[in-house]
C-alpha cells in the first residue's frame, strides 16, 4: 500500500489524488497536488496533520488559494483547503467600553472567506473590517500574512488565534511544502489558544507562519451603525475596484511595497505595464498585479516576475521582494 491508499483508508474527508491546482488557487495556474484534501472539522484535520509529521509527508494549508503561484510541476505531499467547520462564524454579545465606545467580539474560522465576514460584520453594525471587502483571501491566510489596505490591516483587531502547534519546541517542525520532518521521533500535536500579547503583526507578516495551521480566531471589533458601516465598506471597495483588477486571474499583489513607496508606482514608472510574458502580464490597470490572459504557465510567471525584477533595479536601483508566495519549485 503506497502513503496515499494508506491515507484514504485512515481519514475519511474529501481526498484527490493528482489535482490540478489550477482549479484551487486564484491564479489559475498550478499543476498536481499528490493529494488535494477538504477538510471540515478538526478531528480529520488533527488526523491528517499526524499522518503526514509521522511519515515525513510534506503539508500546505493554502486557505482559499489567492495569494500562491504553484509550480507547473505540482507539489508533492498533501494540500489542505479547510472548510465546514471551519467556515462558521459566532457573534458574541457587545460589552460595555469606554465612553460611547463599545466593543463587540467574534469567532471565526480559518476558511471563512474575507470578504465575507466583512460583510457580515459590517451589516450588524461591528466595524473593523470594512477594508477587507474584495480582499479574496480566507481568514486563515490573512490572519497569517497580516493582510490590509490602506493603514488597516487585520492583526489590529485580533484577541486571540487558535492554532494547531507541535509540543515544545522542535526545530524539525515542517513549515511549508519544502520542509521535511528528519528522523527522530514524531512530535505530538496540540490546539493551543496563542493570545494577543503572544502574537506579531509586521507589515505583510506575522508570527503565526511558525504554526502548523491557523483554525480560528477571536476578533475584538467596535460596535457602529449597520448603515455607516456597510456605506464605508463600499465606499473602499469602489475605490479598489476602480484602481486594481479585480475580476482577472491573478494573485493580489506580486511585490511588497518598499517602505515609504508604492511598488505598482515604480514598476509603472519603469514602462512596464502591460509587458507580458506569454500569457502573463504586468496588468494595465495597477502595475503591481500581474494577471493571467488565458494560458499563462508558472514559469511564464516568474520569467515576468524576474524582468519587473531586473527592470526596476537597472532603472531605479531598488530590489522588490516578492510578497507571492511560490510553492512547489524545490521538488
Ligand atoms: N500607482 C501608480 N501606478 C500603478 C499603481 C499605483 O502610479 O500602477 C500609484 C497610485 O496612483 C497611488 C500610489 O501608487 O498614488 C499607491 O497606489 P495604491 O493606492 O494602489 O497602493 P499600493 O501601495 O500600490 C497597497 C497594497 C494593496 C492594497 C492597496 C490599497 C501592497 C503591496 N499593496 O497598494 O494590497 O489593496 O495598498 O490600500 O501593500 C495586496 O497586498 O495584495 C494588495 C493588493
Amino acid at each position: 500500500m503506497n502513503w496515499q491508499e494508506e491515507l484514504s483508508s485512515t481519514i475519511d474527508a474529501g481526498l484527490k489524488f493528482r489535482e490540478p491546482m489550477s482549479g484551487h488557487t486564484s491564479f489559475r495556474i498550478g499543476g498536481p497536488a499528490d493529494v488535494f484534501a477538504e477538510v471540515g472539522n478538526m478531528d480529520h484535520l488533527e488526523k491528517l496533520v499526524s499522518f503526514c509529521s509521522s511519515r515525513s509527508i510534506p503539508l500546505l494549508i493554502i486557505g482559499r488559494g489567492t495569494n500562491f503561484l504553484v509550480s507547473d510541476k505540482g507539489i508533492r505531499g498533501v494540500v489542505v483547503r479547510l472548510c465546514g467547520d471551519f467556515a462558521q462564524v459566532k457573534f458574541h454579545k457587545a460589552d460595555g467600553g469606554i465612553s460611547q465606545c463599545r466593543f463587540a467580539s467574534i469567532t471565526a474560522g480559518a476558511a471563512v472567506a474575507l470578504s465575507r465576514l466583512s460583510r457580515l460584520t459590517a451589516q450588524r453594525g461591528l466595524a473593523g473590517l470594512e477594508f477587507a471587502f474584495g480582499i479574496p483571501g480566507s481568514l486563515g491566510g490573512a490572519l497569517v500574512m497580516n493582510a490590509g489596505a490602506g493603514s488597516h490591516s487585520i492583526g489590529k483587531i485580533v484577541d486571540a488565534v487558535e492554532v494547531i502547534a507541535y509540543v515544545g519546541e522542535c526545530s524539525c517542525t515542517p513549515r511549508s511544502n519544502r520542509e521535511f520532518v528528519e528522523g527522530g521521533s514524531v512530535p505530538a500535536l496540540k490546539v493551543r489558544l496563542i493570545h494577543k500579547d503572544e502574537l506579531r503583526f509586521g507589515y505583510r507578516w506575522s508570527n503565526l507562519s511558525e504554526y502548523i495551521c491557523v483554525t480560528k480566531a477571536h476578533l475584538r471589533m467596535r460596535s457602529n451603525s449597520p448603515e455607516e458601516t456597510v456605506k464605508r465598506m463600499k465606499m473602499i471597495f469602489q475605490k479598489k475596484k476602480a484602481e486594481q483588477p479585480l475580476s482577472a486571474a491573478s494573485a493580489g499583489c506580486v511585490f511588497k511595497n518598499p517602505k515609504g513607496m508604492s511598488a505598482g508606482r515604480l514598476i509603472d514608472e519603469c514602462g512596464l505595464k502591460g509587458a507580458r510574458v506569454g500569457d502573463a502580464q504586468v496588468s494595465t490597470q495597477h502595475a503591481n498585479f500581474i494577471v493571467n490572459t488565458g494560458g499563462a504557465t508558472a514559469a511564464d510567471v516568474l520569467n515576468l516576475v524576474d524582468k519587473v525584477r531586473a527592470t526596476v533595479k537597472e532603472s531605479i536601483g531598488i530590489d522588490l521582494e516578492l510578497e507571492l508566495k511560490v510553492v512547489g519549485y524545490n521538488d
